[in-house]
């Protein structure tokens, strides 16, 4: 198996790490990076729970292979808080109680973030279609989708306030 070197920023670090051909960026954030709040639920790019931000954009992690991120900019749940500060959606998706077993949360948070990263006042349709990959099999939605309107707004308002 070819071994490949790759650079790639995660959560705002610079890491430098051997990966063969055939691992996945899901392995190579839980397994070799330790990163495991990221999670591992289907391995078929059909749960979400993999979500990662890529360059930006959200993507099942299970299903891209680490060696395709060579020079890439990741986000993962460990780097949604600044500074002991939780983010809007973090805080918002606890006060509304939209965390059950919490197994999907990680994507949801990072799917929601890229949301509010490009549409700053969803509607209740933008949410539900930006979490569509997303699946949770505890808290029916409402409470999530809810979380993602509040931390919407609240973020709206800090805003407005800098
Ligand atoms: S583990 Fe990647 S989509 Fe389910
Ligand atoms: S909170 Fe359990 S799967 Fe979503």
């Amino acid at each position: 198996m070819t071994i490949h070197r790759i650079t790639l920023t995660i959560n705002g670090s610079s890491e430098q790490v051997d990966v063969p051909s055939n691992l996945t960026l899901l392995q190579l954030l839980r397994e070799k990076l330790a990163l495991t709040g990221t999670k591992n639920g289907c391995m078929a790019g059909e749960c979400g729970a993999c979500t990662v931000m890529l360059n930006g954009e959200p993507v099942n992690s299970c299903m891209v292979l680490a060696v395709e991120c060579d020079g890439a900019e990741l986000l993962t749940v460990e780097g949604l808080a600044k500074d002991g500060v939780l983010d809007p959606i973090q805080e918002t998706i606890i006060e509304q109680g939209g965390v059950q077993c919490g197994f999907c949360t990680p994507g949801i948070l990072i799917s929601a973030r890229a949301l509010l990263n490009r549409t700053p006042n969803p509607s209740k349709a933008d949410i539900q279609e930006a979490l569509v990959g997303n699946l949770c099999r505890c808290t029916g939605y409402l409470r999530i989708v809810e979380a993602v309107h509040q931390a919407s707004e609240r973020q709206l308002l800090a805003t407005s306030s800098d």
